[in-house]
């Protein structure tokens, strides 16, 4: 339990407390900003999250992130925005007025990130999204939300995909895994949102040559920093946007709601977390 204090903080709320790079960017943004405030990891089994939750504040934060395996109950115990309703599970925690409000901020990372690696991504017409889990909700979402005409959803349990494309409507269209290679020369943009590729699981087995000339990768796994698939992407020339732009991005919302100024990702914090990934 952490005691009141004078100045701002906020927590990570996580069981078991994972090691995250969170306090390193919220940290970085503070000391640039030249904000007194705090950035902790709280380690809460389930059993204590709803006491923790609904007494953040007397626990001495003013909001907070939420990750594994808390996500989904933080979204019952606040007041979700719709955001964090559309992929059913919250991130990050804020109070407004005495009321604690929940947002999910994956949405928000995936579409800044793309369009600081890649301006203009968005006269994309269709797109071919990897994967139907919590992280392919966020990027479904998004990419709607900017007016992507067709999302194509390929999951190796098309099911997944199917209950995906129910919820989000007609502009997403459910595929199963084995067509993928027949989408990918009218994909504008790819986005891998599966652990395939992710370092310990399997690669991803997809044939970049046969994506259009202007198609832009994006891929969410971080570790490796570059993987196979944006590695080739890249070597044919097409733009791309990596899982780590999309975790520095998503924090930028929090710092904002919780210590009242706008952060910037600057190339040196980019470097900072990535000196981190690399030495872990
Ligand atoms: P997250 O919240 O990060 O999206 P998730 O909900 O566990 O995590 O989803 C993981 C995604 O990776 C799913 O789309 C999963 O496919 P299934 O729905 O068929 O499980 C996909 N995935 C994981 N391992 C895979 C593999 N070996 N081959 C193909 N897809 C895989």
């Amino acid at each position: 339990m952490t005691a009141a204090r004078k100045t701002p903080a906020a927590c990570l709320i996580g069981w078991p407390a994972a090691h995250s790079r969170s306090p390193l960017i919220h940290h970085y943004w503070l000391r640039q900003l030249g904000i007194e405030g705090g950035y902790n990891i709280e380690a809460v089994p389930p059993e204590e999250f709803a006491e923790f939750v609904l007494h953040l504040s007397t626990h001495g934060f003013v909001g907070a992130n939420v990750t594994i395996p808390h996500k989904e109950r933080a979204l019952a115990l606040t007041r979700p925005d719709q955001r964090a309703r559309a992929v059913g599970a919250a991130n990050t925690l804020w109070y407004e007025g005495d009321e604690l409000r929940s947002t999910n901020t994956d949405i928000e990372g995936f579409i800044s990130n793309l369009d600081a690696c890649a301006p203009g991504w968005d006269a994309a017409s269709d797109a071919l999204v990897l994967g139907a889990g919590g992280a392919s909700r966020a990027v479904v979402f998004g990419l709607i939300e900017r007016g992507v005409a067709r999302v194509h959803l390929a999951n190796r349990t098309v099911e997944r995909a199917r209950a995906l494309a129910d919820q989000f409507g007609a502009q997403v269209h459910p595929v199963s895994w084995d067509v993928l290679g027949e989408l990918l020369p009218r994909a504008d943009l790819l986005v891998n949102t599966t652990s395939l590729g992710m370092h310990g699981q399997p690669p991803l087995e997809v044939d970049v040559g046969r994506l259009p000339q202007q198609a832009v990768v994006a891929d969410l796994v971080y570790v490796p920093l570059q993987t196979p698939l944006l590695a080739t992407a890249q070597a044919r020339g097409l733009k791309t946007a990596d899982g780590l732009g999309m975790l520095l991005h998503q924090a930028v919302r929090g710092f904002e709601l919780w210590f009242g100024q706008r952060p910037e990702v600057t190339p040196e914090l980019r470097a900072l977390v990535e000196a981190d990934l690399t030495k872990a």
